[in-house]
């Protein structure tokens, strides 16, 4: 059956490969919507990037909504050093052309998730989770619309990669990972510790290129423009691609492995903000509140990517 989803997104090279990989999905997912979030880069951007995603893929039917311009409690931390100054560098888009909706994304999350039955929409997140934690603030009752969170987002077993304990999209805005954490809502997360296992090596990224399509080709060149910050620091031989293992969770969880235990965001201590207090081993009784992703196949989540990649234009 397909899944209806709602995606939350910053893009973000990673985070439009995870798109593209989901509208070369059209069989699996039916996307309601994107609301664009301040991460990566800022709001101005990251709604643009999203609606050039769109033309790319020929989905311009697909509304995109801007929510906040920064996170709940703290000035906005962007990651323009690895994205470059508009977030999306790499292939030459055209700017797009696709109206930005009028309505505010939060608005749109309440009001599409009062409208459906109980449980049956899915987020998948990709960015930092602000609107989805404004949302639920607004309306606590939209928790119980929503069928299962799946959100690229935390680190424990590799550590950090904003800060020695954090994963970026959980350190932009803890207050909202928090207030998400806490929902009662079904969440799968995935990761450092199994996205670091994903690397888009240069074959990889080849066999995208060779496929032919554009977007195909403009996958290929948005990572290799994000990657070399992640060969120089990591010194691997290809960048970790995050975003994706969100949908190709949800296409194919047998290529995952990971179990249920309690996390539990940092809010307090500023050396340890955002880190997602895992607790893998079960030491605690706190409530079992995340399938938490530890491994995955990288051969098996790049064939993935490549065959829905292959479909699209
Ligand atoms: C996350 O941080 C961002 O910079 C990436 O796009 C990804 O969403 C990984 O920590």
């Amino acid at each position: 059956m397909k899944r209806r989803i709602i995606i939350l997104t910053d893009p973000g090279q990673d985070e439009a490969v995870a798109i593209l990989t989901i509208l070369g999905s059209p069989d699996d997912f039916e996307v309601l919507g994107i609301v664009a979030t301040a991460g990566n880069i800022e709001l101005e951007f990251t709604e643009k990037n999203a609606r050039k995603i769109l033309e790319l893929a020929g989905r311009t039917d697909i509304p995109v909504h801007a929510g906040c311009s920064r996170p709940m409690h703290r000035p906005l931390v962007t990651a323009q050093h690895v994205h470059g100054p508009t977030g999306l560098d790499g292939p030459d888009l055209p700017e797009p052309t696709m109206p930005l909706q009028k309505q505010h994304g939060v608005d749109y999350l309440v009001e599409t998730l009062m409208a459906a039955a109980s449980g049956t929409i899915t987020i998948c997140s990709l960015s930092p989770l602000t609107n989805l934690g404004m949302a639920l603030v607004k309306e606590p009752r939209i928790a119980g619309r929503i069928g299962e969170i799946v959100m690229m987002a935390g680190a424990y077993f590799e550590g950090g990669n904003i800060t020695p304990t954090a994963e970026f999209n959980v350190y932009v805005d803890p207050e909202a990972a928090d207030v998400v954490l806490r929902s009662g809502i079904r969440i799968t997360m995935l990761p450092l510790d199994v996205t670091h296992q994903m690397r888009s090596t240069k074959e990889r990224l080849q066999r995208w290129r060779s496929l032919g399509n554009r977007c195909a080709v403009a996958a290929a060149e948005m990572m290799a423009f994000s990657e070399p910050f992640d060969l120089k620091k990591y010194g691997w031989d290809g960048a970790p691609l995050h975003g994706p293992c969100v949908p190709a969770y949800m296409l194919k969880p047998a290529l995952f492995r990971g179990r249920d235990i309690n996390v539990t965001i940092e809010t307090g201590s500023e050396l340890t903000m955002g880190m997602t207090v895992a607790d893998y081993w079960r030491i605690t009784d706190r409530p079992r509140n995340v399938f938490y992703v530890r491994d995955g196949d990288p051969e098996g989540y790049y064939d993935l990517l490549a065959e829905r990649l292959a479909r699209l234009p």
